[in-house]
């Protein structure tokens, strides 16, 4: 075995209700609580923020996160902490008011540059405490060290180091069941995508990861369909928000690759939802994966599909993509980028777009190269 490291995620309490458990944990004095319009008005917050408030904690409302979160967004929320003087920072929605919450703890509390730190391992200050709920299952953003941020021109940057992730998440299944299916649909492949670039990860894959991976996707791929077809089942949604969970923790140790470095472009640039663009570049970069990965696909395939256990590892491999294929079509995605508005003539673009993105194609299993960009653009339009 090769030698590995494996940073655990935050600790951890779950269930109805343990949102609002957050308040006694977290310190005294003013809260930063970062989310978004939606989430305030869909009344998820509700409980949560009178549960903080009633030690008299002040609580600041930070609520106009939006999809794709921008620079000017998380410094507009970090000015808004430090004018009130924050001595903690709550993350409440989605991975975009996550992540925003993540950066703007991290911000106040080592008063750090923000250009100083993306990249990997740039921020070694520390964070005000902070707590994370995610609304969507999702991201995993509750259990990573990462964040990333859409910066001018629509490049997505990522800051990834151990001192953003959170000191407490709250998973609590119930905020998810009105997630329409679109959103249910997109958020649980970015989660399945978690899991399988992890299980691939070319540099930092390890037991512990793939042990995360493994359990992610059969979590995900047994309930992703029930929860679009039946979005109040509360055990499917449960299992998508611990499996979305999971793979963060696999992916916050073993990297994600090829299909995140390629889905950005078409979230920074055309501003489609991230776990769409996920979804529209899975198939063909698994297929562009397909011999360098052959081995490690095989071994997942199974859990998707158990009747293919006796079978050899290309039939294995194949099955995998085919299965991951046909639960895109069947989570109602339409999966196709002309499909999105995307233009045919963006494919030159988009795919030297993609080339920024070398914090994640240094762990696909094998290279993506500016030319094999463009074919796997066009293979997706
Ligand atoms: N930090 C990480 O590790 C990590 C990993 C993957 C993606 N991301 C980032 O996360 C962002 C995407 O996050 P996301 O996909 O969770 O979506 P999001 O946070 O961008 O939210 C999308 C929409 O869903 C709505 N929404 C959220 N919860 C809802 C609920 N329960 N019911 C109804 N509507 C709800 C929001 O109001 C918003 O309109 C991107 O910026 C992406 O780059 C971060
Ligand atoms: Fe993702």
């Amino acid at each position: 075995m090769r030698p590995f490291s494996f940073n655990p995620g935050p600790k951890l309490i779950s269930g109805e209700g343990s949102a609002a458990q957050l308040a006694d944990v977290l310190p005294e004095g003013p809260c930063l609580f970062v989310t978004d319009h939606d989430v305030v008005g869909f009344g998820l917050t509700d409980a949560s923020r009178v549960a903080l408030g009633e030690g008299g904690r002040e609580i600041i409302l930070f609520d106009s996160v939006e999809a794709d979160p921008s620079k000017e967004t998380l410094l507009a929320a970090v000015d808004l902490g430090r004018r009130h003087d924050v001595t903690q920072v709550v993350g409440f929605g989605g991975g975009s008011p996550m992540d925003v919450a993540k950066l703007a703890a991290y911000l106040l509390g080592s008063d750090d540059d923000l250009d100083s730190i993306w990249g990997v391992g740039l921020a070694k200050g520390q964070h005000l405490p902070l707590a994370l709920v995610p609304t969507t299952a999702g991201t995993g953003s509750e259990a990573t060290p990462v964040a990333v941020i859409t910066c001018e021109g629509g490049e997505k940057r990522g800051v990834n180091s151990s001192a953003l992730i959170a000191d407490w998440a709250a998973l609590d299944a119930s905020l998810t069941l009105g997630m329409p299916r679109s959103l249910t649909a997109a958020t649980g492949i970015d989660a399945i995508v978690h899991a399988v670039e992890a299980y691939t990860s070319a540099r930092l894959k390890n037991p512990i990861s793939d042990m995360y991976a493994r359990e992610a996707l059969r979590l995900l791929s047994a309930n992703l369909i029930k929860a679009c077809e039946e979005p109040t089942d509360l055990a499917a949604r449960s299992a998508m928000l611990l499996g979305a969970h999971l793979a963060g923790l696999a992916f916050s140790n073993a990297p994600v690759a090829g299909v995140h470095a390629l889905a950005y472009p078409l979230g920074g640039i055309h501003h489609l939802p991230h776990g769409l663009s996920n979804a529209l570049m899975l198939r063909v970069v698994l297929q562009h994966n397909a011999e360098a990965a052959r081995d490690h696909y095989a071994e997942l395939a199974p859990i998707l599909a158990p009747e293919c256990e006796g079978q050899g590892s290309q039939a294995k491999c194949a099955t995998l993509i085919d299965r991951l294929d046909r639960m895109v079509v069947d989570s109602g995605l339409a999966p196709r980028l002309r499909d999105h508005g995307i233009p045919q003539e963006d494919v030159p673009m988009l795919a030297r777009e993609a080339m920024k993105q070398q914090r994640l194609l240094i762990n696909n299993p094998c290279p993506i190269e500016e030319e094999d960009a463009r074919r796997l653009y066009e293979a997706a339009w």
